[in-house]
C-alpha cells in the first residue's frame, strides 16, 4: 500500500511524530511549507499565527513534489492552532479533493485540542477516515519516548485498518 505522511510543523513537535510514523511503516514524508513563513517567538508567535488560524487564512504553499492523490493511505499531521489545524491545511483542503482516500489524522497540542477532530470529520466527510491520535508537545515532554511508542502502535493500527477497509 502506497502511504504518505503529510504534515506541517512550526516548532518540531509534529515533525517528530511524522518522522516516527514514516520510519515505522516505511511511508513517504512531505512537509507542507507556506511560501512566506515568518518565525515569530514568544507572545507574537500566538498573536500572528493565532490570527491566521482564526481567520482561516489560506497561505500560498511551496510546490509539492509528490502526487498526493497517488497514495492509498495518507496520514495528516498538524499542530493545533486555536482549536483547529494550522492554516496550511485550509489551502490543502481547497486545492485537493481527498474523496475516497484512506486518511488518518494526528495532531500535537499543549493540552487543549479543541474541536480539531470534529473539524477533520466534517472536512473529510467524503474520505474514509480511519482514526485520530493526539500528542501533547512530544518534543518537549518528559514522556517523549512513550508518545513515540504510541505513535508507532497507532500507525500500525491505521495500516491494519486501511488494509481491511473496503469502502
Ligand atoms: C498560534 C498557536 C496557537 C496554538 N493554539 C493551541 C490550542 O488551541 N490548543 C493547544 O492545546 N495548543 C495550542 N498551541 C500549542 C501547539 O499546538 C503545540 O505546542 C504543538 O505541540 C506545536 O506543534 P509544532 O511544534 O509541530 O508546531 C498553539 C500554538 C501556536 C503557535
Amino acid at each position: 500500500m502506497k502511504t504518505l505522511v503529510l504534515f506541517y510543523s512550526y516548532e518540531g513537535n509534529t515533525e517528530l511524530i511524522a518522522s516516527e510514523i514514516a520510519k515505522t511503516i516505511g511511508a513517504d514524508q512531505v512537509r507542507l511549507h507556506p511560501r512566506e513563513e515568518k518565525h515569530y517567538t514568544g507572545f507574537m508567535k500566538y498573536v500572528w499565527n493565532g490570527k491566521s488560524a482564526v481567520m482561516r487564512e489560506k497561505p500560498e504553499l511551496e510546490p509539492i513534489e509528490k502526487d498526493l492523490l497517488s497514495y492509498d493511505l495518507i496520514f495528516f499531521g498538524t499542530p493545533v492552532w486555536a482549536g483547529s489545524w494550522a492554516p496550511v491545511f485550509n489551502t490543502l483542503f481547497e486545492r485537493w479533493n481527498f474523496t475516497g482516500k484512506k486518511i488518518a489524522c494526528f495532531y500535537c497540542h499543549a493540552g487543549g485540542p479543541g474541536s480539531i477532530e470534529k473539524r477533520f470529520r466534517r472536512e473529510l466527510s467524503t474520505a474514509s477516515l480511519l482514526g485520530f491520535c493526539g500528542f501533547v508537545d512530544p518534543l518537549w515532554s518528559k514522556k517523549r519516548e512513550e508518545q513515540k511508542q504510541r505513535a508507532r502502535e497507532w500507525a500500525w493500527e491505521m495500516v491494519r485498518l486501511a488494509t481491511q477497509d473496503k469502502r
